[in-house]
């Protein structure tokens, strides 16, 4: 490094907070700081400029309807339909040339669907959804990577009034086949497989395999063949070639069915405390007024931007942030199908530089990964086009925000760091991009109409610097309305904490513990309940116990997450061999493949460590925060409170070993 560079490096490094530079406030969607305040003095109509954002087949009546709390309803008595309002009203409106989607391969191939192609595939493949039976309400399952044919599905269905429940394409069979039996999805639309790293990755066996798994009967299976001759799958009687539906289909109308604001645009099943994964239920009004607005007042997107968010669709970021908040808006938004190092590790900037990006969305776990590879890469190409930077999933470490500030954004873009989930629908907690001073490593301010603070264990609000939980006092559009086929477990898991039902009291817990400082700004310190964080994709820790205490020859599980410098978490696993059986290369194989089997290889740990007993209170219960230090290689404080101190340290040598 030269003088100068070390000193720019040095004053960074100091740097606690950040401007936004002045050419981005003046052409900035919102940046009045009055918006705070008028927010909270008009709530809760100041959402009418969420819904303002959409055109609605016919007015809403209400804003919201609180008489059954906590099941919260929003702009009842508004019907509209989310394809006519991602697509037709653009067209309509002289968009029909724009580009909707741009879409690049793994190996270098490109698509772009304009709005007006993008709505004629649309209803072809509505048209052909329709015809094999699907109706308004029925779930279809959409099991598929980052291809076109994703988002063309998730339209599809919304056209017809069908909820879609995206699977993630990296989850294995069992886990779409839990998800297709806890939401009795009769329609499957997957493909034959995709490229991952340059190799043609098979795709339609493992959802074979997890369609045996589905205990009703699967009336149709849509195939996508994305992988021509790379490829060769044979179709069962039950499943169709997308292609040949489609073509069948070309020129079809149909018509978008009116829904209520409050009916189902899908479903989405994450991680929770229990084994079971939780179906988070997302309606038509609320979620999508929210993700637009979301989209219009953080992501600052604009019509004539090419926006990108590398997130992959399977995940509420791309559901929120690649189709339905961007589409809204009438933007161009840009999906990727591969991996950021393939075939170089410059993909993600040459993929900036050649469609000149304005807004780019990603997650810290890549940011970490993009500063190990080094600053070169980017240095490579002009990424001048960029306006804005943004980070979701997970916390960003201020050593990763500031070199994505510099080395991405030359300086020159503000970052939103956002904070949300899969059941909040969008952002909750995050700096406007055009009104806020950033703090690297903290999220912001809750946005103008979100009540969210940070509270101790008795509720209440805790004084800057302590460290505490979130809470959100007040509803807002874009949040879960339940979970699917059970509103017990909706209260339970989210309600149940903070709220006083006798005085009517409801309070939304997300389960972040979180601190605040003395300007409001929230720094979210992680899960507090056993959901891991993994490079950013969220994992329950029970799933992958009851996963591995499946195998032969293991009696007993723990699973933690310790810390990992790219990953954010990465899973360790404890387990205690059952009499007669040894842990070592065997077991721990077939531990991996039961995590394989039933999660995916997201979910592979680290490391499997074999111990005849885990640490344990007086009580019985398994010291998890132990397990934790020691996978993280924290300091272990005092164990004279466990039954078994000694095993603490024989555990230990082993992580270190391993
Ligand atoms: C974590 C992803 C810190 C958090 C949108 C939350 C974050 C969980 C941030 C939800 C952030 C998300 N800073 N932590 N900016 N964004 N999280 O449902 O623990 O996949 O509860 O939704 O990710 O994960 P989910």
């Amino acid at each position: 490094m030269t003088q100068e560079e070390v000193s720019l490096e040095a004053r960074l490094e100091e740097q606690e907070s950040f401007d936004p530079p002045e050419s981005f406030v003046e052409q900035a969607n919102v940046s009045d700081p009055e918006i705070y305040a008028e927010f909270e003095d008009e709530w809760p109509e100041c959402w009418e400029r969420a819904a303002d954002l959409l055109s609605w087949d016919s007015e809403y009546d209400t804003v919201l309807d609180d008489d059954d709390e906590p099941f919260y309803e929003w702009f009842t008595g508004g019907e509209l339909n989310a394809s006519a309002n991602c697509l037709d009203r653009h067209v309509e409106e002289g968009a029909k040339n724009r580009a909707a989607i741009k879409w690049e391969g793994e190996l270098g191939e490109t698509r772009t669907y304009t709005y007006g192609e993008l709505l004629n595939e649309v209803e072809a493949f509505a048209a052909t959804l329709r015809d094999r039976g699907v109706e308004e309400d029925d779930v279809v399952t959409l099991y598929m990577p980052m291809i076109p044919e994703l988002p063309i599905a998730m339209l599809a269905c919304a056209r017809l009034g069908a909820p879609h429940s995206v699977v993630f394409a990296g989850f294995s069979a069992d886990a779409l086949a839990t998800r297709m039996n806890a939401a009795e999805s009769e329609y499957l639309v997957t493909c034959d497989g995709y490229y991952r790293r340059g190799d043609a990755l098979d795709h339609i066996s493992k959802a074979n395999e997890g369609l045996e798994g589905v205990e009703h009967e699967v009336s149709d299976v849509v195939v996508v063949d994305r992988l021509g001759d790379a490829l060769t799958h044979s179709l069962a009687d039950n499943q169709h070639d997308y292609d040949e539906l489609v073509a069948e289909h070309a020129g079809a109308s149909v018509e978008p069915v009116s829904r209520d604001a409050e009916d189902m645009l899908f479903l989405m099943y994450t991680s929770g405390t229990t084994g079971e994964p939780k179906g988070v239920k997302h309606t038509t009004g609320g979620y999508l007024s929210y993700a637009a607005w979301t989209s219009h007042s953080v992501l600052d997107i604009k019509p004539e931007d090419t926006y990108w968010c590398s997130a992959d669709i399977g995940w509420i970021t791309g559901h929120s942030y690649i189709v339905y908040g961007p589409l809204a808006l009438g933007t161009t938004t840009m999906m990727y199908e591969g991996t950021p190092d393939y075939p170089t590790k410059d993909r993600l900037w040459e993929i900036i530089e050649k469609n000149r990006v304005d807004v780019f969305y990603t997650a810290p776990t890549a940011i970490r990964a993009f500063m190990k590879w080094g600053k070169q890469y980017p240095a490579e190409h002009d990424l001048s086009s960029l306006r804005l930077l943004g980070t979701v999933g997970e916390p960003i470490n201020p050593r990763a925000w500031k070199w994505y500030y510099k080395h991405i954004g030359n300086e020159e873009c503000p970052i939103v760091d956002t904070w949300w989930q899969t059941e909040t629908g969008g952002m909750m907690i995050t700096t406007l991009p055009a009104i806020n001073t950033m703090k690297p490593g903290s999220a912001g301010p809750p946005l103008p109409g979100i009540d969210a603070q940070v509270v101790d264990a008795a509720g209440e609000e805790v004084e800057a610097g302590k460290a505490g939980y979130v809470t959100v006092d007040k509803p807002w559009p874009g949040m879960l309305r339940t979970l699917y086929n059970n509103d017990d477990r909706f209260l339970e898991e989210y309600w149940q904490e903070y709220s006083d039902p006798d005085a009517d009291e409801w309070v939304y817990f997300p389960e972040d513990g979180a601190k605040i400082d003395d300007d409001g700004y929230i720094t979210i310190l992680g899960r507090v309940d056993d959901v891991l964080n993994v490079s950013g994709h969220r994992l329950g820790t029970m799933e992958i116990e009851s996963a591995v205490v499946g195998v032969e020859g293991i009696a007993e599980a723990a699973v933690v997450g310790g810390d990992h410098e790219v990953k954010g978490e990465a899973v360790y696993v404890y387990a205690i061999p059952e009499d007669g059986y040894e842990g070592g290369d065997d077991l721990e194989a077939k531990a991996e493949d039961a995590i394989n089997d039933s999660i995916g290889p997201i979910a592979r740990p680290e490391s499997v460590i074999f111990t005849p007993e885990l640490p344990k209170t007086r009580s019985g219960k398994i010291m998890r925060r132990l397990l934790e230090d020691i996978a993280s290689g924290n300091d272990l404080g005092s164990t004279s409170t466990l039954r078994n101190p000694e095993i603490v340290e024989e555990i230990a040598g082993q992580v270190e070993a391993d």
